[in-house]
């Protein structure tokens, strides 16, 4: 990455709702079992937002939390950038909304939405910001209710899903520190494996599209998840390669939470021990854009991470997408 200021993340800060979910809940509502989904997927509960709570409420914690971690006012904010495969709405965007909420009466404010990814896209996009020197301070969000999108009736998707919100500031560092590099990529021929068919302009909301169900989330979980496996590795491998550096120098792997299998594979494949990956998807499930600045808190708070760790963040989704970054912390 060819950048003219050195960046790094100065805080973090993440929400999840207090509704918890669990395998045995679910038991109650679709034919499925704890043993099923625990073995499958590694999740055992998943976090849910109250009626009336939306995408930008967890995002406004999410962000409040990052500020006072980092002891900034959200007046001082340059740029929001909310990631989320399940804005409040398609427009406003959920940036516009967060900045509101949040007072953040000088930053200018936008979207992304590519799925899973969603986090590490805005990372790379706030990241340019600082760079070039437009902007010092940029809060980067990644917010979900995917809980909305999903057919609590079918128990292939409605098991795998959890709300929640993660943020992260970031800011000029010194040259050494901070963001490393990144590796972003798409494959646009397989977007049909994981989509919400219906509610805009493709196909507008009707009668038949609400029978059909084709507002909520449809996924081919099989290819996805061998999707999955080869883009993690692969993401992981470019992303050390463009840094000079090797799987042996991974601090703290922090992978997308969407299969404790799929993230197993990447371990392996990587040699990298347990004690070094983190994973919290027994606890939230998939987050979706909000899993990798969830998890990325949990491992500092736990006190994971520590300065001059090389910390390398990896996410897929839908797209289908995928993304890496690596950063001495
Ligand atoms: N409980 C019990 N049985 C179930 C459940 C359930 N919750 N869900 C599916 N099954 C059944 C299926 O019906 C199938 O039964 P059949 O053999 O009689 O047809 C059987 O279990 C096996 O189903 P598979 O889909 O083959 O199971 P698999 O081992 O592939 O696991 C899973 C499914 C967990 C979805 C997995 O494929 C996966 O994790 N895929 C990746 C998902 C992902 O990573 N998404 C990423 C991004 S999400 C985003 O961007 C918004």
């Amino acid at each position: 990455m060819h950048t003219t200021r050195p960046v790094k993340i100065a805080s973090v800060g993440y929400y999840v709702p207090p509704h918890v979910l669990t395998n045995f809940d679910l038991e109650k509502m679709v034919d499925t079992s704890d043993a099923w989904i625990v073995e499958r997927t590694g999740i055992r509960e998943r976090r849910l937002a109250e009626r009336g709570v939306s995408t930008s409420d967890l995002a406004r914690e999410a962000a409040l939390a990052c500020l006072r971690d980092a002891g900034v006012s959200a007046v001082e904010l340059d740029l929001i950038i909310v990631a989320s495969a399940s804005p409040d709405h398609l427009f406003p965007a959920t940036a516009c909304i967060v900045q509101h909420a949040i007072g953040a009466l000088n930053a200018a404010a936008f979207d992304i939405e590519i799925g899973c990814t969603g986090f590490i896209y805005a990372l790379a996009t706030g990241t340019q910001f600082i760079a070039s020197g437009m902007y010092k301070k940029v809060l980067v969000v990644g917010a979900e209710c995917l809980s909305r999108l999903v057919d609590w009736s079918d128990r292939s998707t409605c098991c795998l899903f959890g709300d929640g919100a993660g943020a992260a500031l970031l800011v000029e560092g010194e040259p050494g520190e901070g963001i490393l590099a990144f590796h972003l990529g798409v494959d646009g021929s397989r977007g049909d494996l994981l989509s919400l068919p219906a509610g805009c302009a493709r196909m507008p909301a009707s009668r038949e599209t609400l029978e059909k169900g084709l507002h909520y989330i449809h996924m081919e979980g099989k290819a996805v998840f061998k999707f999955a496996v080869k883009v993690v590795d692969s993401a992981v491998t470019k992303v050390l390669e463009k840094c000079g550096r090797a799987p042996r120098d991974i601090g703290v792997l922090i992978p997308h939470q969407a299969n404790l299998r799929i993230i197993e594979s990447a371990c392996a494949r990587f040699g990298i021990p347990k004690d070094k990956v983190m994973v919290n998807i027994d606890r939230y499930g998939n987050t979706s854009s909000a899993s990798v600045p969830i998890a990325m808190c949990e491992a500092v708070s736990e006190g994971r991470i520590k300065k001059g760790d090389l910390v390398v963040l990896v996410a897929f989704g839908a797209g289908l997408s995928f993304g890496s970054a690596a950063i001495t912390w």
